[in-house]
């Protein structure tokens, strides 16, 4: 009886885990999505996928983590100290404990197979000829005993919190979150591939630069969240990525991660501004000075790390040289319409631009040139240099000094001279019949904040609230105060004035373009324009009032 009953149960049993089987064994995904590991104290990811398989004769037994050894590739065996001394100094990614072995390519041949060579004053690495069907570039690699070669990305902390999700390449041109994490302050990690693997090319002239994008760009494979978390909660991820970003990686670089900002692009203080993502951290001084906005991720992530290179932003109405002039950067507003923003989160279309957050003028060049294809080259420099507001007494203290400083070398290194510009004076004298009897401070006093707040409201919030609710039982999402109050003040004017607000918004710009800063075939503009952003500084752990729409002279 008992033996029985055992039976029936464990034919019970058996029979409930077939029907597990059956259900759940033809559903299941297994998908790798990598290793990480520790090589001299410090982390790597290692994608699932090899970039190539090689063939070698077997070597004898090195320190190996998962069934993989650290190697180091090499183009030629010739003056190898030097040139493994060089990848130590150029590459971040590469360290001493990847040359376990060092592999160069001999396509086939095997002489000298199992060779050993001295690094430094006594240490022995195993060279090993490998044979591929590709070209496979120099630099820091895991080999498995398969013969399979994977790239490993050194992993950084995030520790400003400049990043919304760091990101790895996926299939098809798309990309993934990064599946890693090391130890850090509520940061996750950023992973870099190797510099070595890289060459820059006519075709290619950003290879292996690596950037952060704002996360207000579509990057395909991912969300988006606009700063906002019912946002990137409820939208797929992008199918393809912004036309701005496409052009960067096709130039070669390396995406690396979304990067934040202020919600919805709406400038923002911190930290009380920032309900929904927290505030980057601005790395000047104390560490704890704002980092403006909105452009905030891309301005903080540039100004901390040195392995970023690049951070792409946009600029509304100071959005990259707000964060740029306090933390040190280039940052640059374009000429309006100089790249689609296809696929792009709008602000005001009508004022909305891409740019860069850059430490390196030279990189900052050869990005610009790839955003901007349309940019014609510009052979000489202005010869005239205009200035609002400047300091006029170097020994006044300050930054007074170092401004002046500035502007002398800059006079000398052009060969300009220098007016003062007081448009305000300039417009008085000068204005166009459509602005009436308008001063500029009347013509431009909401001209601003009509055109961001009704343009967002229409191109962005309306949708978005009717997306919201369908998928909430109505319910509106969260939203900050800044966009909310912004909104707000959109909605309190009539559609005409959006009308009114571009109209004033063209006459200004048909003034200063032919006034003020005229075009010349030869410079581009007529003079330069340099005005200073004052000299205050904002503390991240002041209150400031509750937040108010941006009126120009409120
Ligand atoms: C490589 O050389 C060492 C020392 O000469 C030898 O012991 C070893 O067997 C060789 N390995 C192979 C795979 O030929
Ligand atoms: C040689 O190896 C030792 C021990 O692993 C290491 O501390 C040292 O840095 C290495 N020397 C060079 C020049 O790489
Ligand atoms: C190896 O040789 C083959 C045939 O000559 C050639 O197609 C291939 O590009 C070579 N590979 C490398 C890495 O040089
Ligand atoms: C410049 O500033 C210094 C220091 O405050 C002052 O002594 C000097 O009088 C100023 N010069 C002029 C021309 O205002
Ligand atoms: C320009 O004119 C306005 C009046 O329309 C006046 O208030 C303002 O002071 C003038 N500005 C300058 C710099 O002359
Ligand atoms: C600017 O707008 C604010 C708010 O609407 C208003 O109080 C102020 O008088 C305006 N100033 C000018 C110069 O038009
Ligand atoms: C446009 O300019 C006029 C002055 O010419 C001003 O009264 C009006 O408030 C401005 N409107 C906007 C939306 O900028």
């Amino acid at each position: 009886m008992i033996a029985m009953a055992r039976m029936t149960f464990l034919n019970l049993v058996v029979a409930t885990l077939n029907l597990l089987f059956t259900a759940s064994h033809s559903a299941a995904q297994l998908v790798p999505t990598g290793q990480t590991i520790l090589l001299n104290g410090l982390s790597y990811y290692v994608p699932p996928a090899p970039v190539t398989t090689v063939t070698f004769r077997r070597f004898k037994s090195l320190p190996s983590a998962g069934g993989l050894v650290p190697v180091t590739v090499v183009n030629s065996l010739v003056n190898l100290q030097a040139t493994v001394q060089t990848y130590g100094e150029v590459d971040d990614v590469w360290n001493t404990g990847f040359l376990e072995a060092v592999l160069i390519a001999s396509n086939g041949s095997y002489s000298n197979h199992n060779s050993t060579t001295t690094y430094g004053s006594s240490n022995t690495t195993l060279v090993v000829h490998i044979s591929s069907t590709t070209t496979v570039p120099p630099g820091p690699y895991l080999l498995s005993s398969a013969g399979a070669l994977y790239q490993p990305w050194r992993l950084y902390t995030d520790f400003a919190g400049a990043f919304t999700q760091p990101l790895i390449p996926a299939a098809d041109g798309a990309f993934a979150p990064l599946p890693a994490a090391v130890a850090g302050i509520q940061s996750p990690a950023v992973a870099v591939p190797s510099r070595l693997y890289y060459a820059k090319s006519p075709s290619k002239p950003l290879a292996g630069v690596r950037i952060g994008i704002k996360d207000i760009y579509d990057v395909a494979g991912v969300r988006t969240s606009d700063g906002n978390r019912a946002f990137y909660s409820l939208y797929p991820p992008a199918s393809t990525s912004a036309v701005a970003v496409q052009l960067l990686i096709d130039a070669g670089a390396i995406i690396v991660g979304k990067m934040k900002t202020s919600q919805f692009a709406n400038g923002e203080l911190a930290t009380a501004d920032w309900v929904d993502y927290h505030s980057p951290f601005n790395p000047r001084g104390d560490g704890y000075q704002d980092p403006s906005s909105s452009s905030s991720g891309p301005g903080a992530g540039e100004a901390s790390y040195p392995w970023l290179d690049l951070a792409l932003g946009s600029d509304t109405g100071g959005s990259i040289r707000g964060p740029a002039q306090v933390q040190g950067l280039f940052g640059n507003r374009p000429s309006h319409g100089l790249v689609p923003l296809t696929n792009v989160m709008p602000l005001a279309p009508q004022l909305d631009t891409a740019g860069f957050e850059a430490r390196d003028p030279a990189l900052w060049t050869a990005a610009a040139k790839v955003l901007y294809p349309s940019l014609k080259p510009y052979t000489t420099y202005p010869k005239k240099i205009q200035t609002i507001n400047f300091p006029t007494n170097a020994s006044a203290g300050g930054s007074d000094a170092v401004v002046l400083g500035f502007l002398a070398k800059l006079e000398g290194f052009l060969g300009a001279s220098t007016t003062e510009l007081d448009y305000e004076a300039l417009w008085n004298d000068t204005k166009p019949k459509e602005a009436g009897d308008a001063s500029l401070d009347e013509l431009l006093n909401i001209t601003y904040p009509v055109l961001i707040s009704k343009e967002q409201t229409m191109l962005l919030r309306d949708g978005f609230y009717a997306d919201y609710a369908k998928a909430h039982d109505g319910r509106r999402p969260f939203v900050d105060p800044v966009p909310l109050i912004r909104w707000a003040f959109g909605d309190s004017f009539p559609a005409s004035t959006l009308t009114e607000a571009i109209s004033n918004k063209t006459i200004f710009m048909n003034w200063w373009n032919s006034i003020v800063l005229p075009f010349n075939e030869e410079t581009c503009s007529d003079s330069l324009v340099l005005y200073t952003a004052g000299d205050e500084i904002q503390y991240r752990n002041e209150y400031n009032g509750y937040a108010a729409p941006p009126v120009l002279c409120a």
